[in-house]
């Protein structure tokens, strides 16, 4: 504002000074608030509310005070009475000075409560403070006021007009005994309280300070023996002391510790937000007893974000940590048909997708999913349907059931046997349609873990893992499992057990007709570990196989893995072949033809699981190569992971100190295959 040419200058700087100070004294000295908003054309809705209020009108015209404004995008949002004096507080408080608790001028001066969370972000209640709009003024009578303009209406807790007995400012608890006094639509709490007041847990409720509650409302004890299920432990994770949590001001990658948290049980939450925007809560029980059993609990929040004198309430649609449904129930139950029509629309349900394609092929995929004991299920999002790829085959009812198969894995698999059976190589599991495997992997710290799942040629992540159920788990993820969506080279490209094979044929320029989708490759593609282990066998093939300079030999031996044909090969067509011809089968590769036999093998992968699962051996020029992951389907062919690369020594060799190319490897590969041709034709 002000610059110093020089040291002569002083004087004239002094006056400059003085002159800004008084400007910018003016603008700061203000008639009240009122003008501020008047000046304002978006927040000229509340401006006219603040302007016919009388008390309202003529605070800002004599007293100090903090006033928080909705604009009027959120004025126009809500629909019920916009109540202004629970918008004012006495005591004028910049951004940097609001403290956790503000009275506010509302009758019985309910608590504001202010969250600063890490981003930096303030909020009043669940309204975000704009605070670039944040303004301070002193009045002409020498009063500090202060505006902070909001992106919600706050909302107090409210008597319904019927209600004949006057309650003011209501602990958690006093909310929760009356609660049919209160305007909180038609949520009934009676079940809850009952079992609050039978466990003797009223003083919780009542605590003083901030804390945040979740009540589950009556609609979610429909299960008959589930209010039973509500214990003293139950009650303490439905509550988080010493924080107030406002939905809008969290994160969903908190996770907040409940009352329940001890050494002999452990119980967290979270929220959680589905597409549609939707907000649930999830209780993780991270360590259980008979009676409490571990994984997640997802409730939809049916009412959030009831300001009370002790902190914050929200109205659950079922109790959390209680596992009292099977997989089966949960689908149909929570997502599908029935239950909570008067409070949850049940279009809205985070599985309704999934749970209408299930109904679409016939239903009998859930008396399938019953039948299998324990179970899990990889539920995808509704979102994940909306896929443009799923369109082509939503009518396909076969194809949608082999599909929906994928989803299914007999046992129970959460992200603790995840992790379990991932220590040594990627978690891998059967699922009941049959050669589909699913393959797990655990990225991430502790602290921001993300599990990611593939199955037919789809990596999809978990986006909500471990909802507990009697007997498995509902994982919820966010693609479709078996509908392919890149091609070959995008599945090489983004795959990381792959990336030796995408790399060698970047550089040899292999990878590019990859991408073509008028194209069906059959691609026998060998993870990165297979490229090692020849690393022991050949170590100065291995060296020279990812040198620029071999891109020639690279490329040459990566043409003897890929197929071109009109259709693509599964590894069970591929085994029916040979079974078939009782010998080799010849297949078209790029260049010349490749020559194996395929069989299938029995193996026990979990040393828990009694059920045995088919894998693949690909036999060539005498070497027994693994197929590691059968049938990666991509939209332009197949991949199959394997072992082993179909490599010999003689593929690079040394001669007269250089690496070159045997001198004609292509050509004696050629012959060799030819002559097998002849053996099999006569
Ligand atoms: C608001 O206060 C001003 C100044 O005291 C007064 O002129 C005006 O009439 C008041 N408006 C209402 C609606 O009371
Ligand atoms: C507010 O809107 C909801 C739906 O958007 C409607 O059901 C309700 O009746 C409205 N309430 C009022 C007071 O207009
Ligand atoms: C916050 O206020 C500034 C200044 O008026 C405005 O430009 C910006 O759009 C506001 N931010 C949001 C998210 O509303
Ligand atoms: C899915 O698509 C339908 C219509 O195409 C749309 O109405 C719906 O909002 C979409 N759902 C999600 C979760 O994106
Ligand atoms: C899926 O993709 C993620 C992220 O690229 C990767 O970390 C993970 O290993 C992949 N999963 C599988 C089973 O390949
Ligand atoms: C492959 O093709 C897709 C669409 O045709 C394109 O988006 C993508 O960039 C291509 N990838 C490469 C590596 O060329
Ligand atoms: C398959 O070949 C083996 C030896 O090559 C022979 O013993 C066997 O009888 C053949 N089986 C059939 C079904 O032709």
């Amino acid at each position: 504002m002000c610059i110093r040419s020089s040291s002569g200058d002083w004087g004239v700087f002094v006056q400059t000074l003085i002159i800004s100070c008084f400007i910018a004294l003016i603008q700061f000295t203000s008639a009240s608030l009122l003008d501020k908003l008047q000046n304002n054309y978006l927040v000229s809705d509340f401006h006219e509310l603040i302007r016919t209020d009388p008390v309202a009108n003529s605070t800002l015209q004599l007293r100090s005070c903090t006033l928080f404004v909705p604009t009027n995008a959120a004025v126009r949002k809500y629909n019920g009475t916009i109540l202004v004096s629970y918008h004012m507080a006495t005591v004028p408080m910049t951004v940097r000075q609001l403290t956790k608790t503000i009275p506010s001028d509302f009758e019985g001066n309910p608590l504001l409560y202010i969250t600063r969370n890490r981003k930096g972000e303030v909020y009043v209640n669940n309204a975000w403070i704009n605070q670039t709009e944040s303004t301070e003024i002193v009045t002409q009578e020498n009063k500090r006021q202060v505006m902070h303009v909001i992106n919600d209406v706050l909302v107090p807790l409210t008597l319904l007009p019927t209600a004949r007995t006057q309650v003011t400012n209501p602990n958690a608890w006093e909310f929760l005994q009356q609660s049919d006094l209160f305007d909180v639509q038609e949520n009934r709490l009676r079940t809850y309280r009952s079992q609050v007041t039978l466990m003797r847990k009223e003083s919780l409720y009542q605590s003083p300070g901030g804390h945040t509650f979740f009540i589950p409302v009556d609609e979610g004890f429909k299960q008959t023996t589930r209010s039973s299920l509500v214990d003293r432990k139950v009650i303490d994770g439905h509550v988080i002391l010493n924080s107030v949590l406002f939905s809008a001001a969290q994160s969903t990658e908190d996770t907040h510790t409940t009352a329940a948290f001890e050494d002999n049980i452990k119980v967290t939450v979270n929220f959680y937000y589905d597409n549609d925007k939707k907000l649930y809560v999830k209780s993780n029980t991270l360590v259980g007893d008979s009676k409490h059993s571990t994984g997640v609990v997802l409730a939809q929040v049916l009412k959030a974000n009831i300001p009370v004198s002790n902190g914050v309430v929200h109205l659950i649609h079922r109790p959390l940590m209680i596992v009292d449904t099977t997989v089966k129930q949960f689908l149909e139950k929570n997502f599908g048909c029935n239950s909570f029509q008067s409070l949850v629309d049940n279009k809205n349900g985070a599985l309704r997708r999934f749970y209408e394609v299930i109904m679409e092929i016939g239903g009998e995929v859930l008396d399938d999913i019953n039948s299998l004991g324990d179970v899990t299920i990889l539920a995808p999002s509704n979102e994940a349907w909306n896929a443009s790829n799923i369109e082509n085959i939503i009518g396909n009812r076969e194809k949608m059931r082999d599909i929906v198969n994928m989803h299914i894995i007999k046992g129970r698999v959460d992200v603790e046997k995840i992790k379990q059976s991932n220590e040594n190589m990627i978690g891998q599991f059967p699922t009941i349609h049959s050669s589909t495997f699913l393959y797990f992997n655990v990225n991430g710290d502790d602290t921001n873990e993300v599990v990611t799942v593939e199955g037919g040629g789809v990596n999809a992540t978990i986006i909500v893992p471990d909802i507990a159920q009697t007997n498995g788990f509902v994982h919820i993820i966010d693609r479709v499992l078996g509908v392919p969506y890149t091609t070959v080279l995008g599945k090489l490209e983004t795959d990381p057990m792959l990336s030796d094979t995408y790399r060698m044929g970047q550089f040899s320029s292999f990878n590019d007709q990859l991408n073509n989708t008028q194209r069906r490759f059959t691609y026998f593609v060998p993870r990165d570990r297979a490229w090692q282990k020849t690393q022991y066998d050949y170590p100065s093939v291995y060296k020279k196989l990812f040198m620029k300079d071999f891109a020639y030999h690279s490329r040459c031996i990566m043409e003897r893995h890929l197929l071109i044909a009109d259709d693509i090969y599964t590894m069970k067509t591929l085994a029916e072949m040979t079974k078939k011809q009782n010998d080799s089968i010849i297949l078209p590769t790029f260049r010349d033809s490749l020559k194996i036999k395929v069989e299938e093998e029995v193996e026990n992968l979990h040393d828990d699981d009694s059920t045995s699962w088919t894998g693949y051996v690909i036999l060539w020029n005498y070497k027994r190569i693994r197929v590691f992951r059968p049938d990666v389907e991509c939209t332009n062919g197949i991949i199959h992971v394997i072992d082993y690369p179909m490599l010999e020594k003689k593929d690079i060799v040394v001669s007269g100190g250089s690496y070159q190319l045997h001198s004609n490897f292509c050509i004696v590969f050629a012959n060799f295959i030819i002559l097998a041709i002849a053996k099999n034709l006569f």
